[in-house]
């Protein structure tokens, strides 16, 4: 199956990889759908990565991403984020706001659901600045406008930035092969562009430690670490 996937990438022309929180697992980030651990893990991500919970605790939300911003600070990218990195004709899609790909680097990363390394006007007023992860910022207001400045992610029921979007869209529906890496693929729309890639012709090839929401598109599915197989197949 490794050799399969290898030549199906080889003898593709237009490569695009699509990631989620398992590529960044053995880097230490935890992912969204697997076991908590540590001292938030009473805390649910889908409550405070959201409006709703940014309304209801603002000073919780902000030491929350505080406390990921530091983790990330600390973390490094695995030898799957090299993998990709080394790879500079390919189109590194990933629902992921770490910034390890491109620390790792890759220069053509599409953050579909946003960047933990920066902050932005909760009113989008137009203000953004890129943070220092060993030393986040608490709770701000804006700069330019007063209102709350928050991490620049896509919080659940917020809409995906237009233009990243856009970008993500013509990455999968013009390539032909996506590298579908460490994701579920069952929050929509983003998972939805693995079906795009199909649709257009893509042939698909699955990492993941566990079958997911895709396998059924599938032309080559491994089960097994990202850091392990994604060096060995590109
Ligand atoms: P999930 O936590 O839903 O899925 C991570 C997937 O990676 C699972 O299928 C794991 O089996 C797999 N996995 C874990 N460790 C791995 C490893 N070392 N190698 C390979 N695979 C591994 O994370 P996502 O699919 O990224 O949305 O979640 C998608 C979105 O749901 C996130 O972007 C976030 C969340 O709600 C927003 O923040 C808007």
């Amino acid at each position: 199956m490794i050799g399969a996937a290898r030549r199906l990438l080889e003898s593709a022309e237009r490569v695009v990889s699509f990631s989620g929180a398992g590529l960044s697992a053995e880097s230490g980030l935890s992912t969204f759908r697997d076991a908590k651990e540590g001292i938030w893990a009473q805390y649910d991500p889908m409550t405070l990565a959201s409006h709703e919970g940014f309304e209801a605790d603002a000073n919780l939300v902000i030491d929350w991403y505080a406390w990921r911003r530091r983790v990330l600070a600390d973390a490094e990218p695995n030898p799957a984020h090299r993998a990709l990195a080394g790879r500079s004709d390919v189109v590194h899609v990933t629902q992921n706001v770490d910034n390890l790909l491109a620390r790792a680097g890759a220069e053509r990363v599409i953050q579909v659901h946003g960047r933990l390394d920066t902050d932005r006007c909760d009113a989008r007023c137009g203000f953004e600045e890129v943070i220092d992860l060993t030393e986040p910022p608490a709770l701000r207001e804006c700069p330019r406008c007063g209102e709350r400045v928050r991490p620049d992610v896509v919080w659940f029921g917020e809409a995906l930035p237009a233009d990243v979007w856009a970008s993500a869209e013509r990455a999968c529906a013009e390539c032909d092969a996506l590298l579908v890496i460490g994701t579920s693929a069952v929050v929509y729309p983003a998972a939805g562009l693995i079906g795009l890639a199909k649709a257009h012709g893509a042939s698909i090839v699955i990492v993941n430690l566990e079958p997911s929401g895709a396998s059924g598109l599938a032309d080559v599915e491994l089960l097994g670490p990202a850091g392990d197989i994604v060096p060995q197949i590109l």
